[in-house]
């Protein structure tokens, strides 16, 4: 997969050269380029923004630097790229939106700061290819960096050959519509502390049922809506007795 950035403060995206994403550069499952966006000016004082049409606080991103940048970035490789937008006012990011990105040979990333980027920049570039705006959560960042450092990151663990083991991937929490319990390694006794009976029983079935009912436990008390969104199907037996 292909992932670019275009930024204005690429020093921002370190991170993505560090722990998973990094090995997975080095191990070629990834290319990445990180673009600054102040290279597309052509003022003096390389400004990036402007005030806003029909007033008010902010600035907006100007959609000449945007479009040059996205016209050249966008046209580095042969296949069509998705073009994600970060925005608290976008669609929420989700495991399933990360499982759909996965499947793409190309991610552009368009991190806008101040009250945004000029809206004909994102309507212009979806006559050519998909355009998602997304929001990771409902508070606002100072701008997009760190979502699309949050998104890669959810997006790249998913492909073949990233993780050590890729059975982590599968039963992740949200993989079966449900939280994840919790988990314990050794010493079997901390601070007075024992590991639940179960875990050390060697019971497969048994272990896997009380693993199930543990996701149910916290997804209930901790993310009810979770439990009324799973299909009816999706509950056997010994769930409803939960
Ligand atoms: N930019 C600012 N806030 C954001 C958010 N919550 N999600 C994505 N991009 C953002």
């Amino acid at each position: 997969m292909r992932i670019d950035v275009i930024t204005i403060f690429p020093d921002y995206l370190n991170p993505l050269r560090e722990a998973l994403l990094g090995k997975a550069i080095e191990r070629e499952r990834i290319s990445v380029g990180v673009h600054d966006l102040r290279d597309w000016t052509h003022d003096v004082h390389r400004a990036v923004d402007d005030s806003p049409y029909g007033g008010g606080p902010g600035m907006v991103m100007k959609p000449d630097v945007w479009g040059e940048a996205l016209d050249e970035v966008g046209a580095a490789q042969e296949a069509t790229p998705r073009l994600i937008v970060p925005t608290p006012a976008g669609r929420p990011f989700d495991q399933k939106t990360a499982v759909r990105w996965s499947q793409d040979p190309w991610l552009i990333f368009a991190c806008g700061r101040y009250e945004g980027i000029d809206q004909r920049v994102i309507d212009d570039a979806a006559t050519r290819m998909p355009v998602d705006e997304v929001s990771i959560g409902d508070y606002v960042l100072v701008g997009g960096e760190v979502a699309a450092l949050t998104m890669i990151e959810a997006v790249v663990r998913l492909l073949p050959g990233v993780l050590g083991n890729p059975l982590s991937a599968e039963q992740d929490s949200f993989s079966d519509g449900l939280l994840e319990g919790p988990c314990y390694t050794r010493p079997e006794v901390w601070r007075d502390r024992p590991v639940p009976d179960v875990l050390r029983s060697g019971n497969h079935a048994a272990i896997a049922r009380w693993r199930r009912d543990q996701a149910l436990e916290r997804t209930y008390h901790r993310r009810p809506e979770l439990l009324s969104a799973l299909p009816e199907g999706d509950l056997d037996k010994a769930d409803r007795k939960q």
